[in-house]
């Protein structure tokens, strides 16, 4: 049986924890490729509610694996007390897989985050503070800590050295900050170790021999297409590859494995954090999808910034990920509208554009061209089937398919598991 990607198709926030955990009792393993507790899942199960930052939505299903793969970065003491907090909620989290090759998300990457966002000013990304950036900065410029050095103290020690020589010179001289020693920092991944032991595995072999045996393996994507950093807003972005080629790097699965990637898209459109958002509404509008979506965010609580959906947007997230499916999310937000603009093509400088400009400068000046789709006032979140829908927003799930060059295969319309329209089934 085929691997599925699951991802988000916008700026983060679509509704990736909701889809997962919906396929997660369908599925064998669901793995987090890439991102880390930056991310912010909500899952609605019953009367309860429940955030996941760093765990894998899959974690909520009994019969499922969930996996954090190489391509994660991981802050241990986060992990830990997500852990504890499930557990003391009567979740089974004892088959979590944790790949040894997974980097740490040291307290020295923290406090480089902050600071660097203080530093920054004006020009700041609006970093969620976590200590991803600096976590995958230390990766590439290869003075990462990885999970299976905790089992080494000698080589951990080596690594924190190597790691602060700079980092200490450029906390003390140009932020002004005390030195960081490197005993602290050992000895706090060290107390991690023996709890985390248990968990850290082989995952790419895992992953490869159930993909082999005929198992479903998903993989939940973090953040979304818009914050990659290759394909999103550069400089405002994540320091991930939220789209889909990560899961293959993150986990070490490679293409031919993959048989679905699916698109999860908000019938509107927000961002958390600093960067262009040509269809950001200032008016009451805005205001009242972030009220009525509860568009605020699961991991810092910033109000996030709302606005109407951006069809060329859902079409670069086609192309980029080689999208197969949508799921449309939030659709019940937008009932009580008259008319609902969308964004069919910006633009710039005069000239109208139809797809995602590869300039910043111009991305920057784009102005959204729209077009009034007829909205609709009926409750729509008990709706089962796509004939449930009143006419009016059956045109509108319509009209975004048409612009955005995939299936909406499932659409929305409330929080809860049940509370979702499936059109084509995705296994
Ligand atoms: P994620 O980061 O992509 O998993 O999304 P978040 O959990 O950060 O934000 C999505 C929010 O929308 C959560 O509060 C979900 O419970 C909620 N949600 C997901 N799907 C729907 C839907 O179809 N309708 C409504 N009203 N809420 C939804
Ligand atoms: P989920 O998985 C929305 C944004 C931050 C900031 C930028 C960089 O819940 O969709 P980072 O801390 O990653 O270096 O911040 O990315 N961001 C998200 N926005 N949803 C997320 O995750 C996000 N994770 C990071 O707000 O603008
Ligand atoms: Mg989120």
């Amino acid at each position: 049986m085929p691997a599925l990607v699951l991802l988000g198709a916008q700026w983060g926030d679509e509704g990736k924890g909701k889809a997962t955990d919906l396929l997660g009792g369908s599925v064998d393993y669901v793995v987090r490729y890439q991102g880390g507790n930056n991310a912010g899942h909500t899952v609605v199960v019953g009367d309860q509610k429940y955030a996941l930052h760093l765990l894998p939505s899959g974690i909520l299903s009994p019969g499922c694996t969930p996996v954090i793969g190489n391509g994660v970065v991981v802050d241990p003491s986060v992990l830990l007390s997500e852990l504890s907090g499930l557990n003391e909620r009567g979740v089974d989290t004892s088959k979590l897989l944790i790949s040894g090759n997974a980097h740490i998300i040291t307290s020295y990457n923290v406090t480089v985050d902050k600071v660097t966002e203080r530093f920054l000013g004006k020009r700041k990304i609006g970093t969620t503070g976590r200590g991803i950036g600096p976590a995958y900065a230390d990766k590439i410029n290869r003075v990462g800590i990885r999970v299976q050095d905790l089992y080494d103290e000698s080589i951990l020690q080596q690594k924190v050295e190597a790691a602060l020589d700079v980092k200490n010179q450029i906390l003390t001289k140009l932020y002004n900050r005390r030195a960081i020693a490197v005993e602290q920092v050992v000895g706090e991944l060290l107390g991690y170790a023996e709890q985390l032991k248990p968990y850290v595995a082989d995952t790419v072999l895992i992953l490869n021999q159930a993909l082999e045996d005929d198992k479903v393996v998903l993989f939940e994507g973090g953040q979304g297409t818009l914050l990659d950093i290759d394909h999103g807003t550069y400089p405002f972005v994540t320091s991930s590859n939220p789209t889909a080629g990560g899961a293959c790097t993150g986990a070490g699965v490679g293409p031919t494995k993959i048989s679905r990637v699916i698109g999860i898209l908000k019938a509107y459109t927000t961002r958390v954090g600093a960067g262009p958002f040509p269809t950001e509404l200032f008016d009451e509008d805005g205001e009242a999808l972030r009220r009525i979506g509860g568009e605020r965010g699961v991991t810092t609580g910033r109000d996030r910034r709302c606005g109407w959906f951006d069809a060329v947007i859902a079409r670069y997230a086609t192309r980029v990920n080689g999208l197969t499916d949508f799921f449309l999310t939030k659709l019940d937000v937008l009932t009580g509208w008259e008319e609902i603009p969308v964004c069919v093509a910006y633009e710039i400088d005069g000239k109208r554009v139809e797809e995602l400009p590869y300039s910043q400068s111009d991305f920057h000046h784009a102005k959204p061209v729209y077009e009034m789709l007829p909205g609709w006032s009926e409750d729509i979140s008990k709706a089962k089937t796509f004939a449930d829908l009143p006419k009016n927003a059956q045109d509108y799930v319509k009209a975004l398919e048409e612009m955005s060059g995939a299936p909406i295969s499932a659409i929305g319309v409330g929080p809860g598991r049940e509370e979702t329209i499936e059109i084509n089934s995705f296994l």
